[in-house]
């Protein structure tokens, strides 16, 4: 992070934030943020360089304050009197800047091509398995279902499934890739960003992603798991009417349960209960086959709860979508 020196260093500019990565991809990713900048005002890029073996990316920081953003990790640590207020309006920027990367017309395809097409199921099979995923489903005592078995469900069917095709997403709405500002009246706005672009799919998809993510990437919760605390998020049929119980037990507990809460009111707005429902499902085993590559497990803080998560994100699937399956 730092600021340009202006007018000989008689003053400076806004907050920026300079990336430096491999060459590799670079260009890609300045063409992505350069895109973004032309559909979404708080994106802005102050310059590019390409070398050899480096480049580097320079946006400015993302919001509409002069102060620096801080993260969802870092403010859902605050009391949640402080935190749930905004919620309801974060989730709705979030929501309408992602609709704003792209036109949405409606679509209908077999179930089986609204699921990510670069799943492996024998990744999936093995983390399932390495992450102890028979325990999980024992844990949930009926909640959870083997996601396996819904992943060869969802594949084999042929219902057709009606949704929303959105010409170009975020992309990768993980829950890093969006900033929050503290307003001078004390309220938090969102802005995302760090966007993968270009990338078609069903409107939203990167609500979905942000979901799981929240729930996967999150840092440690006093209380347990974040995958346990949401688990009554999961526990029924997914609608756009459904009350959920808070799990309150602590600030991050509760922050992101309501955060969650107030996503699904925006995804429902846009999709279905069996659309959303099957995204959340395969955000979740993208994660949990992720979980083969590389030694950050991806971000997710605590592998095994990418088992449980699986777990009850096909029990959601299996009862909220059963027509499909
Ligand atoms: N434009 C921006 N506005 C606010 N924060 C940013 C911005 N760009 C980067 N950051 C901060 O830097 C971190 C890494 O940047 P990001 O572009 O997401 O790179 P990557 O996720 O590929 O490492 C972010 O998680 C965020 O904290
Ligand atoms: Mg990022």
């Amino acid at each position: 992070m730092g600021r340009f020196f202006l007018l000989r260093g008689r003053t400076y500019s806004l907050n920026h934030f300079f990336k430096l990565a491999t060459a590799e991809g670079a260009e890609n990713v300045t063409r992505n943020a350069r895109s973004a900048g032309l559909t979404h005002q708080h994106v802005k890029v102050a310059g590019s360089a390409l070398g050899h073996s480096r480049s580097l990316l320079v946006t400015q920081s993302a919001g509409k304050t002069t102060g620096l953003p801080s993260s969802l990790n870092d403010i859902f640590a605050l009391p949640p009197g402080r935190v749930t207020p905004s919620l309801p309006k974060m989730a709705a920027a979030v929501a309408e800047q992602v609709a704003a990367f792209g036109a949405s017309t409606p679509d209908q395809h077999p179930v089986s091509q609204l699921l990510w097409r670069s799943h492996s199921r024998d990744r999936i099979a093995g983390q399932w398995r390495r992450r102890n995923g028979l325990a999980a489903l024992e844990a949930l005592n009926g909640d959870g279902v083997d996601p396996l078995q819904t992943f060869d469900r969802l594949m084999a069917s042929s219902a057709l499934v009606r949704y929303e095709r959105q010409e170009a997403r975020h992309g990768d709405l993980n829950f890093s890739n969006v900033a929050v500002e503290e307003t001078d009246a004390g309220q938090f706005n969102a802005w995302v960003f760090d966007v993968a672009g270009g990338v078609a799919g069903a409107n939203v998809r990167d609500l979905a992603t942000l979901e799981v993510t929240s729930i996967l990437h999150q840092s440690p919760c006093d209380a347990g798991p974040m995958s346990e605390l949401c688990r009554g998020l999961f526990s029924g049929v997914l609608s756009a009417d459904a009350s959920y119980d808070s799990a309150a037990v602590t600030a991050r507990g509760s922050n992101t349960h309501r955060f969650i809460v107030e996503l699904r009111a925006q995804a429902l707005r846009r999709a279905t209960a069996d659309v959303y429902a099957i995204l959340l499902f395969d955000e979740a085993l993208m994660q949990l086959g992720g979980l083969d590559f590389g030694s950050s497990y991806n971000k997710i803080y605590h592998p095994p709860d990418s088992a449980y998560l699986a777990a009850l994100a096909a029990g959601l699937v299996t009862r909220t979508a059963a027509n499909l399956l």
